[in-house]
């Protein structure tokens, strides 16, 4: 069997850094390496120790100086918006109507959603993200094109054809038989194979009628393993039509709590302008907020409440998300440097520790899967990334007075994007350099 080392500096979290201080939050090796096999971390610790455990043809790749960390995790983005990024829009049901639904209308064909799901496969290596869980188009074609394509790159996904059948144009609309026989097609043909997930994708109250609802519900029932990703509390327009189109519930999250889509393995979109009893009931349940600061910050949507869901008697589970193409970066650590900015325009702290924690393992507990990633622990998936805080001659100057392994993941977030990720790992091969070869 061959096993390859891969040293260099490690950085992986035991568990949410409490402060900036909090080293036990986190194991650190100045001088460590990987022993990897089979696509998995067989061992993790320092070189010396790495060294004299493996065999003697190991084969040794050296990343010294850089810093190795799990693959980032993005929580929420849609792999049909690449070529709507940066679209000139006041507000979300603007942008949605203006450039969003006619864009996504073009994934019927599949040889685009081909062309596009290998483009966006290679973004996300290139950016470093080795997880994302991800909308596809209402086209059962855009899911076999991206789940084929996860596949073939060997990435562990999460995606799901989007349930939707009203408010928006013909050609972006199922009916709920369609979208309950496609979503079942699409778990059998794909859920489990290599290491895609599949997720129930309602789109969000507003393009899903109650019929459509109702089947979301079985589906959850049918599958109550699976993600269920969807949009919650964006904006104040969104969420007082949804408040029309569902009269009879008290909020827009008790749209969801009544079709049973509340739960541990669901994820929710923004999450922005929550009230105590809607937090509430995230809490509950064990729900996710998902926190999408270049989407929020570029739809002029609003300020993500982190510390106030996160400091509640009854917290609200978070996790971190680029939204493309709402949000204007596939870079984690982009959107991090955002993620700090928000919380500076309410008075608080994001420390790069807790940034790096959120990006990885924060994101890995979000999704329930911290067994297989997020973290450089011994027996999960070998995705992890090669970071250089000099990467450009502006943080090649920056670097020279960093003194501390806080300030260059701080020098990382702030001024680091596609170009301080030196190699993307995954299951244990080096994806980015065989990019930039092929
Ligand atoms: N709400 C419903 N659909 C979308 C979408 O595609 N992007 C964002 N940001 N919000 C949504
Ligand atoms: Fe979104």
């Amino acid at each position: 069997m061959t096993s390859t080392l891969i040293r260099g500096r490690l950085l992986s979290f035991h568990r949410a850094p409490f402060a900036i201080d909090d080293s036990a939050a986190y194991a650190y090796e100045t001088d460590g390496a990987l022993l990897v096999e089979n696509g998995v971390i067989v061992a993790s610790g320092t070189y010396a120790a790495i060294k004299a455990g493996a065999a003697d043809d190991v084969v040794e790749i050296d990343h010294r100086p850089h810093l190795i960390v799990p693959g980032f995790i993005d929580t929420h983005l849609h792999f049909p918006q690449m070529q709507v990024m940066a679209s000139y829009a006041a507000n979300l049901l603007e942008w949605l109507n203006t450039y969003t639904f006619p864009e996504e209308c073009r994934f019927v064909e599949t040889a685009h959603a081909e062309r596009i799901a290998s483009r966006f496969f290679d973004e996300m290596v290139r950016h470093g993200t080795t997880t994302a869980a991800a909308y596809c188009s209402v086209h059962k074609a855009s899911v076999d094109a991206f789940f084929a394509e996860a596949l073939r790159r060997d990435m562990r996904m999460i995606a799901g054809k989007v349930m939707m059948d009203r408010n928006a144009p013909q050609g972006l609309l199922d009916t709920p038989e369609m979208s309950y026989d496609e979503t079942r097609a699409v778990i059998r043909e794909w859920h489990g194979k290599g290491r895609n997930h599949v997720a129930i994708t309602p789109r969000f109250a507003i393009t899903s009628t109650p019929e459509q609802m109702d089947v979301a519900r079985s589906l959850v029932h049918e599958f109550p393993d699976l993600h269920v990703q969807t949009h919650l509390s964006e904006n104040r327009d969104e969420i007082a039509f949804t408040c029309e189109l569902y009269p009879e519930a008290v909020d827009y999250t008790d749209v969801y709590a009544r079709y049973g889509l509340l739960g541990p393995k669901s994820l929710f979109g923004h999450c922005i302008h929550l009230s105590e009893r809607e937090a509430d009931a995230m809490s509950e349940t064990g729900s996710v907020a998902v926190f999408c600061p270049t989407s929020n910050l570029f739809l002029g949507s609003g300020l993500f409440p982190l510390r106030a869901l996160n400091r509640r008697d009854k917290p609200v589970r978070t996790s971190v998300a680029s939204d493309i193409g709402g949000g204007t970066s596939y870079s984690m650590l982009k959107t991090l440097d955002e993620a700090y900015k928000i919380l500076q325009l309410q008075g608080e702290r994001l420390n790069p520790f807790d940034s790096f924690f959120m990006m990885t393992r924060g994101n890995a507990e979000a999704l329930s899967l911290v067994d297989k990633i997020g973290t450089l622990e011994a027996g999960t998936d070998a995705d992890f990334i090669v970071l250089d805080m000099a990467a450009t001659p502006a943080m090649a100057l920056r670097a020279e007075v960093v003194t501390s392994l806080a300030d260059e993941l701080f020098l990382l977030q702030t001024m680091g994007d596609d170009r301080s990720i030196v190699e993307t790992y995954v299951a244990g091969k080096p994806a980015k350099s065989a990019l930039a070869a092929a």
